[in-house]
Order: C-alpha cells, then sequence, then structure tokens
C-alpha cells in the first residue's frame, strides 16, 4: 500500500484480517535517528547500521533497542532525515530483509512507495488525495499527539516533498502498473479500508 492516510488504512485493514503489520518509513525514519545520534555518515557506515537496526513496532509505537522513540521518530524533523537517506541505494538494499522477513502468516500489509515491488504480492493499492487533504490530515494527526502544527508550513513541506519524492534518482515515488488506484480525498480511512478489503476479496 502507497499513498496518503496510509498508516491509519494499514492499522485497520490488518486488524480486519488480522495480519500483521509493517510501517516501511519507519525504518528509514529510525536510522536517520541513529545516524543523528551517532554521527553516522557515509553510504557503507550507513547501510551498516541500517543492517543491525533493532526496532520493535507496536501498533503505532516504536521501540528502538528496546527504548520507546515513537514521538522523535514520528516526528517531522525525522521524515526530513529519513527522506535523505532513504536516497541512499546500498541502505535501502540493507533494509530489504528485513522487510521481507516481516512477511508472516497469517498475513501482512505493508505500506511505503516500494512495497509493491519488495513483495511478490496481487494486491497492491496506491492511495491519492490532494496536499491540502494531507496537509490537513497531518495537522489533525500532529494535534492528537499534543504537537504544534502550522498548516501552512507543513502544506509547503508537502509539495516540496512530493516535488523530490516524484524527481529523485533513486527509488523515486512511481505508481505500480498493477496497483489499484484509491482516490482517498472525499473518503475517510474506515471507507478506503472498505474498498481495499472488497477489491481483497475479489477473485483475480
Ligand atoms: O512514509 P514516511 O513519511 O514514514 O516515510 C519517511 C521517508 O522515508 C519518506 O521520505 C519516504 C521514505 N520511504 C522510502 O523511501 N521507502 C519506503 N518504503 C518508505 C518510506
Amino acid at each position: 500500500m502507497t499513498g496518503s492516510g496510509k498508516g491509519t488504512v494499514r492499522g485497520i485493514v490488518a486488524k480486519k484480517l488480522g495480519f500483521n503489520q509493517l510501517d516501511s518509513g519507519v525504518l528509514y525514519r529510525a536510522l536517520a535517528l541513529v545516524s543523528i545520534r551517532k554521527g553516522i555518515s557515509g553510504s557503507q557506515n550507513l547501510a551498516a547500521a541500517a543492517a543491525c537496526l533493532h526496532l520493535k513496532m507496536v501498533d503505532h509505537t516504536v521501540f528502538l533497542d528496546g527504548v520507546d522513540e515513537t514521538v522523535i521518530i514520528r516526528s517531522d524533523e525525522m521524515g526530513k532525515a529519513a527522506s535523505i537517506v532513504a536516497q541512499i541505494p546500498e541502505v535501502r538494499a540493507a533494509l530489504r530483509g528485513f522487510q521481507l522477513s516481516m512477511r508472516t502468516l497469517p498475513g501482512l500489509v505493508a505500506d511505503g512507495r516500494d512495497q509493491g515491488e519488495i513483495f511478490d504480492t496481487r494486491h497492491r493499492f496506491f492511495l491519492e488525495a490532494s496536499a491540502e487533504i494531507r496537509a490537513k490530515r497531518r495537522v489533525e494527526q500532529f494535534t492528537r499527539m499534543d504537537l504544534s502544527a502550522d498548516y501552512e508550513t507543513i502544506l509547503a513541506e508537502i509539495n516540496r516533498r512530493d516535488e523530490s519524492d516524484f524527481t529523485r534518482k533513486v527509488s523515486p515515488l512511481k505508481i505500480h502498473p498493477r496497483a489499484w488506484r484509491i482516490d482517498t480525498s472525499n473518503i475517510n480511512a474506515e471507507e478506503t479500508a472498505e474498498i481495499i478489503l472488497a477489491h481483497y476479496g475479489k477473485p483475480f
């Protein structure tokens, strides 16, 4: 699953199916945090750090080396830092095995731009929404976490990130040719999850 509001939708779909979940962005965010804290730089060093990330995700909570680091890992700053380490091919390769190992029975709902390529599956979904709607959702998400959020700043950041995500050289955001595209601008997470579950239940 790729696209806007994917985290909430992933949670609902996984719960309904009784499947495990993977928020693949957390891997890049956690690596960014480790690299900042330990002063790690250079592709090889970052890839080595990626290969020994000690991460555990329980619902929305993220434990890094056994410590709950959810708030910092989910912060906008770490999102920005993650987008930089995510551009390093060695880092992406080092995190691949971790992602594949998460696919255990009874099944996995994974989100992130490259999940449709990493996992061999018939069930791929691309969630779309306007930048304005995504900014509004992000403000609501921050507010729920008791963090301050300025709509205009977040909107500008989303537009800047979209531009760099679609145009960057390594792993640019591409819509998988076999993904179902779902416009979520005017529907909520529950309704989006229902569409996905309906597609999932259909014979191919
Ligand atoms: O989805 P997110 O905001 O948690 O992602 C954080 C950054 O990591 C973002 O710049 C996209 C990048 N990312 C990636 O390159 N590949 C993934 N599978 C997931 C996230």
